[in-house]
């Protein structure tokens, strides 16, 4: 794919956390990621692998004391970082939307849901008020919330919690984006519902050609979702590959030891899983950062770092010694 043909180009993005007690936390270490036009692209990795700070890298809100130390965002070739406050702001809402989890939080509870999707509109689509309110009570058909006309009028707090996800998407998608970012946004909902939120938001994500950065813990739902997915792992990709082929053949003994975690076979989990636990959690120094948990680490993995590197038709990863056959 060519830098011109990305809706999201990262390049060499590093963002830090510094602390008075302690080193400072590299939450992304490096990271590359780029997203084509009407791509939907699973990020999948561990709680703390820096997936939500990537999703904030590329809104530009990186909470305080962290920094981007290093690094390019671009979207749709502009330079996100370089772009004054302004600019940025009209991006963010209209063209990038977030979809994160906790939608009552996310939602004003002393404005109707009409109101505040219609308010979006007004300020980003340049509509009047009467035109606001169509486009409102068109997100909410779309988005397939019963009696929409009714529900136009209701307050948050009068929603159960997958409506109210509903009503997040539809703010989120209300001024047709570019770029999609989910982070996690359906963890808290019921297998069910997920399963309904997550189809819907595939469906209008492809109905209005927007890409989408989907952001998860659970690999297993990418499966369903998403053309590509990405592993990331202590801030870095570690394997990215379109769906079909990461499936068929993942590569990375981290990518397998997540699919082995959702395996029905005790074996494979065991296989796939380090048993020395006294080596869990030490940091590999230069060598490979998943090294202390690798069932495949070998002397060279503990001296030197692998590199992102392509096995064939855009499957890439970052190991010394990838998995080659079906693992
Ligand atoms: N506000 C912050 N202050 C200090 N360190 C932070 C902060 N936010 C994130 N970090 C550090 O960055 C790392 C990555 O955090 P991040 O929230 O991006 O992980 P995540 O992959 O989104 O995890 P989860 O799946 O739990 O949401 C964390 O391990 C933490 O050490
Ligand atoms: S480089 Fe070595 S330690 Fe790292 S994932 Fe590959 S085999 Fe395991
Ligand atoms: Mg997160």
């Amino acid at each position: 794919m060519s830098a011109a043909a990305s809706i999201l180009d990262v390049a060499d993005l590093w963002v830090a956390f510094p602390s008075y007690r302690e080193a400072t936390i590299y939450a992304l270490k490096g990271l590359d990621l780029r997203i084509a036009p009407g791509e939907m692209i699973g990020l999948v990795g561990e709680s703390g692998s820096g997936k939500t700070t990537l999703a904030r890298a590329i809104m530009g809100l990186v909470p305080p004391p962290g920094v981007i130390e290093r690094g390019q965002v671009a979207f749709a070739g502009l330079d996100l970082r370089a772009m004054d406050e302004e600019t940025r702001r009209g991006l963010l809402g209209r063209d990038i939307a977030m979809v994160i989890p906790n939608p009552r939080a996310e939602l004003n509870p002393v404005l109707t849901v009409g109101q505040q999707i219609a308010n979006i509109a007004l300020h980003h689509l340049g509509v009047g008020r009467k035109e606001a309110m169509a486009v409102a009570l068109d997100m909410l058909r779309a988005v397939r919330i019963p009696d929409p006309e009714r529900r136009l009028h209701a307050y948050p707090h009068e929603l159960s919690g997958g409506m109210a996800q509903r009503v997040v998407i539809a703010i989120a998608l209300a001024c047709s984006p570019k770029l999609v970012i989910s982070d996690d946004a359906t963890s808290g909902l019921d297998v069910t519902v997920q399963a309904q939120v997550l189809d819907l938001l595939q469906s209008m994500v492809r109905q209005k050609g927007a890409a989408t950065l989907f952001i998860t813990r659970d690999i297993a739902i990418t499966a369903h979702f998403c053309s590509r997915i990405g592993i990331i792992y202590d801030g870095q990709i570690v394997e990215m590959a379109d769906t079909r082929a990461f499936f068929a053949r993942p590569a990375h003994p981290y990518s397998i030891m997540l699919l082995a975690a959702f395996s029905h076979n005790p074996a494979l989990r065991a296989r796939w899983t380090r048993g020395d636990v006294a080596i869990a959690g030490q940091r590999a120094g230069a060598g490979c950062a998943f090294a202390p948990r690798c069932v495949r680490r070998q002397p060279r993995c503990l001296a030197e770092a692998p590199e992102l590197r392509t096995l064939g038709f855009g499957h890439q990863t970052r190991c010394h010694f990838p998995v080659q056959a079906p693992a």
